[in-house]
């Protein structure tokens, strides 16, 4: 009996009505179930396809896991920041017994600032930029804030067309629907002349606008944005708030993984350049970040994170505090003490900062070398993967991800289909395994 994220345990035999539901059970239980309940589907594609992966592994075959995403060694197991593991487990009793206050542990809520904006944050309050940070039940908590408050229910959320998959369910239970717009426009890159359509038709019907992305290190294909476009996406926003006076704009970036990118603050580096250059602050735009221990100090399950928001007025922040901590409290009530503090103490002292940062650089270094090996195996083999640059995933756009996928297991590499293609779980093969899953593609799309 394996038991690894999520508490999923999978006992060998994945069972026709867990995959599928059972249709009698089903129609019961929807007397009971409102209507958006009966939306709600089981089978999470990836935790389907990771049960898959074991099942290979108790059949023994020597099956490839590009399925999951959390880092793994390249033996299989999951990799633990050593100095996080030593601060959680020498944490005093009350610092785990204890409830943390309902915003979030004071020095917690300020190192959650630095993990925004970085060596910029210094400038960025020197400039006037004002700040606030909400504790949160990991990054999934930050974006619930956010969806929860900064956009009105029946309005559309701009998103990117390929983006995480539980974002669709965020937002859809806080009465939210999505518009999108294409990952990449014709240069590989950002599609600036789509993003400023999105928030233009936005902006005609809704006083609310609010958009997320997930930079750097995309999940699900490792694209990061380059300075040059971040500065686009910051005069999109600034430009359609000034013309649209009346309609708030609010530009999430989900910071899942950005600690593993090589530009981890790019996008307060990019906003301090922006002003110092002369751009204007409009008053109606909102900058907030999604912040994740989950992955940064591979607490995934100790549930830390937080919800940053920053603005030149001071009052407007001041109210978001309000208004987070109210949301949290009638939601989770108060986030994972143990989380916050044990975090925090380790960034408040700088020998167990910098321990933390060797063994994240050192897993930095594991991502690099996959990802290197696996983008130079596929121009060999002239297997077409997205551009991918950070973090944990790559990603190769298919119209039948599930054919490609099937295709790769009948050579047991295991990976996951999703909208529009195959999610390559680099964060999860073993280096030596990586060559095998571009040959697999490969083969794949010969079919
Ligand atoms: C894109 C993205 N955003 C946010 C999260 C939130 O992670 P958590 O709630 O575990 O901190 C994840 C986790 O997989 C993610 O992939």
């Amino acid at each position: 009996m394996i038991s690894l994220l999520y508490g999923f345990v999978y006992d060998g035999q994945i069972k026709e009505h867990e995959l599928f539901g059972d249709i009698m059970a089903e129609d019961t239980a929807n007397s009971f179930l409102n209507d958006f309940a009966q939306t709600k589907q089981g089978n999470d594609t990836i935790f389907s396809c990771w049960a898959r992966y074991q099942e290979a592994i108790a059949q023994g075959h020597d099956a490839v896991n590009g399925t999951i995403g959390a880092l793994l060694e390249n033996d299989g197991s999951l990799a633990i920041n050593q100095t996080v593991d030593k601060f959680v487990r020498n944490s005093p009793p009350i610092e785990i017994a204890a409830y943390a206050p309902l915003k979030g542990l004071p020095d917690f809520l300020d190192l959650a600032v630095t993990l925004a904006l970085g060596d910029a944050r210094e400038e960025l309050e020197n400039i006037g930029v004002h700040h606030t940070a909400t504790a949160s039940p990991g990054g999934s908590g930050a974006l619930f804030l956010a969806a929860a408050n900064y956009a009105d229910r029946g309005s559309k959320v701009l998103l990117r067309d390929r983006h995480w998959g539980p974002y669709d369910g965020f937002l859809a239970g806080c009465g939210l629907e999505i518009a999108t717009y294409p990952l990449l426009g014709a240069s590989s890159g950002l599609d600036l002349p789509a993003l400023e359509a999105g928030l233009g038709n936005l902006a005609q019907s809704q006083s609310k606008v609010m958009s997320w992305l997930n930079d750097p290190a995309h999940n699900p294909t490792g694209l990061s944005l380059t300075s040059e476009e971040r500065m686009s996406v910051l005069r999109a926003f600034s430009n359609a708030a000034m013309e649209h006076e009346d309609v708030g704009f609010t530009l999430l970036i989900d910071a899942a993984y950005h600690v593993y990118a090589r530009e981890p603050h790019g996008w307060a580096e990019t906003l301090t350049d922006a002003l110092h250059d002369g751009m204007e602050w409009p008053a109606n735009l909102l900058l907030t970040f999604a912040i994740s221990l989950s992955k940064s100090h591979t607490v995934y399950g100790l549930r830390g994170g937080a919800l940053v928001s920053i603005h030149p007025d001071n009052s407007v922040v001041e109210r978001i505090t309000t208004v987070m901590g109210v949301t949290g409290r009638q939601t989770w009530s108060a986030s994972s003490r143990l989380a916050q503090y044990s975090i925090a103490k380790i960034h408040s002292d700088s020998e167990s900062g910098a321990a933390w940062s060797d063994e994240k650089v050192r897993m930095t270094e594991i991502l690099k070398q996959r990802r290197d090996l696996f983008i130079a195996t596929c121009q060999k083999l002239k297997v077409p993967i997205n551009p991918t640059h950070d973090g944990f995933f790559a990603w190769l756009e298919h119209e039948d991800p599930n054919g490609i996928v099937d295709s790769c297991a009948l050579e047991q590499v295991y990976l996951v289909p999703l909208n529009g293609g195959v999610r390559i779980g680099l964060c999860a093969i073993p280096t030596d395994k990586i060559e095998r899953v571009a040959v697999s593609l490969s083969n794949a799309l010969k079919e």
